[in-house]
């Protein structure tokens, strides 16, 4: 069996400060706002894995069929030793890129989550004799430090998750991804691209209701960490596209005049019947979009992959 290794770069108690701090801007500003990444408690967690597989939810479907047909393409282009995924979750289907990059001796999952990292990395390394699995703990839209790893190295970051920062923590991250290439390495980014409004709207309200139950499970988390009295209930699933910044967003609207406790914070949030609390932003992104974004970050556009049906994109980039 191959080494597995877990570095923890974030202290126990960052990610309960973090959320503390998260909470308490977003629950104190106007329009009201909670960022993302508290979505993904082990219940949150399971709840998206349901949504890659709504037939409404094309996003991940997309994606695999751009990594299966072009992960041998992504090796000849970067002949990768290491490959470094942030954001990594269940690595799933990162299994593709991982069988065909033939010259890779090291995976570096980084993920804020240590149980799916530790999942993750014990299956893979256990199935792939002479890969080293180096698993990181930490937040990748914080300050990154990679372990020493052999070049060139591949950083990949999937999903469309990029998505989810808004502009101005986009330009932050790619830079700081930036300042992790040497000479010869390259970022794969996985984007999903403006579409039809129908569309999109599906992909965050299907029919089944589980974008709605994953939109409502951050209050749950919110409950259960902070001690507050959210009534999922008492809150309607939104989502909508915003036209004029090509993004969808998720909302979560206040059925009536209410009033939420969170002990931990000594907060009392009033809400007003309707009023509305933004969730998540998923923006939607157009090729020259994605190439002035990554040249202002100092990285080039080498390679742009899409789906079949032009739903989403992988494209690859080097530093300049
Ligand atoms: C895959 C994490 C980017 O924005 O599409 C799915 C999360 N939110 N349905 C996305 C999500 C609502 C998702 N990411």
């Amino acid at each position: 069996m191959s080494p597995f290794r877990l570095t923890r770069t974030l202290p126990e108690d960052a990610t309960d400060a973090a959320l503390r701090a998260d909470v308490h801007r977003g629950l104190t500003g106007r329009p009201k706002t909670l960022p993302p990444k508290w979505f993904y408690d082990a219940h949150g967690s399971d709840l998206f894995e349901k949504i890659t597989e709504l037939p409404e939810y094309y996003p991940t479907r997309a994606e695999r069929e751009i990594l299966l047909a072009r992960s041998g393409d992504i090796a000849a282009a970067t002949r990768a030793r290491t490959l470094v995924e942030l954001g990594s979750g269940s690595s799933e289907k990162t299994r593709h890129l991982l069988d065909a990059l033939t010259d890779l001796h090291t995976y570096v999952p980084v993920d804020v989550s240590e149980s799916a990292l530790t999942q993750a990395g014990q299956a893979l390394a256990a199935e792939r004799p002479g890969l080293d699995v180096h698993a990181l703990i930490a937040d990748f839209t914080a300050e990154l430090t990679l372990p020493g790893t052999p070049g060139p190295r591949l950083v990949a970051f999937l999903g469309g998750t990029i998505g989810n920062l808004l502009p101005a923590e986009r330009a932050a991250f790619l830079a700081s991804v930036r300042a992790l290439l040497a000479p010869g390495d390259a970022l794969l980014l996985g984007t999903d691209l403006v579409k039809d409004e129908e569309v999109l709207v599906r992909a965050y309200d299907d029919a089944a209701g589980v974008t709605a139950a994953f939109n409502k499970n951050v209050l749950t988390v919110i409950d259960r960490e902070l001690g507050a009295d959210f009534e999922p209930a008492a809150f309607d699933h939104v989502a909508l596209w915003d036209a004029e910044h090509e993004w969808i967003e998720m909302r979560l609207r206040s059925r009536t005049a209410q009033t939420v406790k969170v002990p931990a914070l000594g907060l009392a949030v009033d809400f007003a019947a309707g009023e509305e609390l933004r969730t998540e932003v998923s923006a939607k992104f157009r090729q020259e979009g994605v190439r002035a974004e990554l040249f202002a970050a100092g990285l080039g556009l080498t390679h742009w992959w899409t789906d079949e049906a032009g739903r989403f994109a992988l494209s690859l980039s080097v530093a300049r």
